[in-house]
Parts: structure tokens; sequence; C-alpha cells
């Protein structure tokens, strides 16, 4: 696939906050992604490009690699030479999501993709990847707001099991917007359980493994 999920590491966090200004144009103040690293309630899951596969996944052009140092390093790692691990370039980061985890519902309040990775499966993968975390905190249901005009991610969710439950008038400031209240069912039960193992099959076979490191 060429995709991985990992927890959001301080070095990520410019990277996080553009992409999040993409994906997120109007929200104001941006999310404290540097802050929310020491929030016990909150993580973040960033997804990245997993270097050497090479249909999806060209290797960024040395062009955009910023100084001669990483153009040299980079060179030397596509001659088969391998630096030391903590001199490897940043990985490229094409999503993220945050996820508030609050007595037993795991909260998701943003998923972005940049725009122009959109439609690879990468939203899925960051809900494959909320759905595992809720259940390693032992979640009972996972929930979100989503604006009523964002079909494209109602979609998403309904696919993944999310009902609509209620809507928040006018939860949105910058337009005033109602936000819908989704929620799945209890993921615990065999049922729910099943049809996500059955998704994550399909997205396998569709857009191939993932590695996926949620983090404690
Ligand atoms: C919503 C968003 C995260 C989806 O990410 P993505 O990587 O493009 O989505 P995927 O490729 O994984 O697609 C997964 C599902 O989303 C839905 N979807 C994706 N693109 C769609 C489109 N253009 N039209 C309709 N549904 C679409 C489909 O259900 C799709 O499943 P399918 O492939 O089986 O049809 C992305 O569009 C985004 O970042 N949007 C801006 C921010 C945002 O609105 N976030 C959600 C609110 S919190």
């Amino acid at each position: 696939m060429g995709y991985g999920l990992r927890p959001l590491e301080l070095q990520d966090v410019p990277q996080v906050a553009e992409i999040e200004k993409e994906a997120f144009p109007t929200l104001w103040p941006p999310t404290p992604f540097r802050r929310d690293l020491h929030n016990r309630l909150a993580r973040y899951l960033v997804a990245w490009e997993v270097p050497g596969s090479q249909a999806q996944n060209p290797a960024p052009a040395l062009s955009t690699l910023a100084s001669p140092f990483w153009r040299r390093l980079f060179r030397n790692e596509r001659a088969g030479f391998r630096e030391p691990a903590a001199q490897t370039p940043p990985q490229h980061l094409v999503g993220y999501e945050g996820i508030w985890f609050m007595v037993d519902e795991a909260h998701i309040t943003a998923v972005g993709v940049r725009e122009s990775q959109r439609g690879r499966g990468i939203g899925e993968l960051l809900i494959i990847g909320a759905v595992e975390m809720a259940y390693l905190q032992r979640s009972r249901v996972v929930t979100l707001e989503v604006r009523v005009s964002n079909h494209v991610a109602q979609s998403l969710y309904r696919k993944y099991g999310f009902k609509e439950e209620g809507v928040r008038k006018g939860y949105y400031v910058d337009n005033n917007e109602d936000a819908l209240i989704m929620t799945t069912s209890a993921i615990n039960t065999p049922d729910y359980r099943e049809s996500f193992q059955a998704l994550l099959r399909a997205h396998e076979e569709r857009r191939g493994s993932s590695q996926r490191i949620l983090g404690s």
C-alpha cells in the first residue's frame, strides 16, 4: 500500500499543522499539537508514506529536500548505503487524526488528508486506526461530529458503522453550520467486530497491507 500509521511525534508538528490548514481552512485557533502531546486524554495518529513502495509513493524529488546535506544523504540511501536512523530525513506525512478518550467513548476530533493524496484509502486507514485504538483503550463506542454538508466524510464514517445520533445546532462558528453527531454501535459486540474485520480485509486487499503502530 505504501502508507503507515503511527503516533504523532514532536518533529511532526509543522507537517501536521500544514495538513490541518489544508483540510480545515476555517479552523481558528489551530490545534495546539505541541501542547496536546502532553495531554493524557488526547491522542494523535499520523499517516505517512512508507518509503520504497514506488507505485504510489515515489521518493521525494531531490529538489524538495531542503539542504545539500539531506540531498547527499538521500542519494546515498538510494544507492543502498544506510545512514544511522537518527539522520534519516523526516517522514512525509499525508494525513492525521485526533482522538480524545473520555470515560467509555473514543471521540474523533479531526481526520484530515492532504488534498493531493485523497481517494487513496488514507482516510479509511485513519478510521481503522481510530477503531483499533478504541479497542486498545476499551472504549465502548467511537463518536464524532461532522458538518451536515460534508457528504464525503459522512460516507466514510457510515462505511465504518457510524450512524446519525443527533444534531448540534450551529456547532461550527465560521458559518453557523449544524453538526451531525455520528456514533458506532458498541464496538465490542461480535457483530461490530466481524464487520470491522471484514472492512479491514477489504481495505488490505484493495490498498495493500499497512504498518500500524498505535502506541499505548
Ligand atoms: C474526508 C477525508 C478525510 C477522506 O479521506 P480520503 O483519504 O480521501 O478517503 P479514502 O480514500 O480513504 O475513502 C474512504 C471512503 O470515503 C468516502 N469518500 C472518499 N472520497 C469520496 C468522494 N470524493 N465522494 C464520496 N465519498 C468519498 C467513501 O466512502 C470512501 O470509501 P470507498 O472508497 O469504499 O468508496 C478527506 O476528504 C479530507 O481530509 N477532507 C477534508 C477534511 C475533512 O472534511 N475531514 C472530515 C471532517 S472531521
